[in-house]
């Protein structure tokens, strides 16, 4: 029974150091692209454990980034609110990533902040327009 139980702590280990040496994190980056309005973008990112906290991006700033591996026991999930606006009057939520039903690794997504909605390119591909501004 002992045995089992070392034999199987070992295959744990090394399924770890193996997820750790080969599989790189995902990347969610966010950019305020608000060509005409120049409007300040406020982010607020958070999974069910990780609460990013609030951030501001003005127009063209660097892309405001987190990374993570996916979770084995429960399925990832980020969801994001951003506001954009003279008074931050509009915003969206939305779900900024979510993993398959097994843990993915190297994932890019790319959300672009837009004056007519937001963008999301996958892995580098073409910008996709994915929702819609609401607004108070
Ligand atoms: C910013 O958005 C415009 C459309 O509003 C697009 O043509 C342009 O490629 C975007 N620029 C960047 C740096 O993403």
């Amino acid at each position: 029974m002992k045995l089992v139980f070392i034999f199987l702590y070992l295959i744990f280990s090394l399924h770890v150091e193996l997820n750790e040496a080969e599989c790189h994190k995902n990347i969610v980056d966010v950019k305020n692209n608000l060509t005409l309005s120049r409007s300040i973008l406020k982010v607020h990112c958070q999974s069910r454990d990780d609460d990013l906290g609030e951030h501001f991006l003005r127009f063209q700033d660097v892309a405001y980034t987190f990374s993570f591996h996916d979770s084995f026991v429960v399925l990832t999930r980020f969801k994001c609110i951003l506001w954009k606006g003279a008074n931050l009057e509009y915003h969206k939520t939305f779900v900024a990533y979510e993993a398959d039903a097994f843990p993915e690794c190297g994932v890019l997504y790319s959300w672009e902040a837009r004056d007519d909605g937001i963008y999301l390119s996958k892995n580098g591909g073409l910008m996709k327009l994915m929702y819609l501004w609401d607004i108070d």
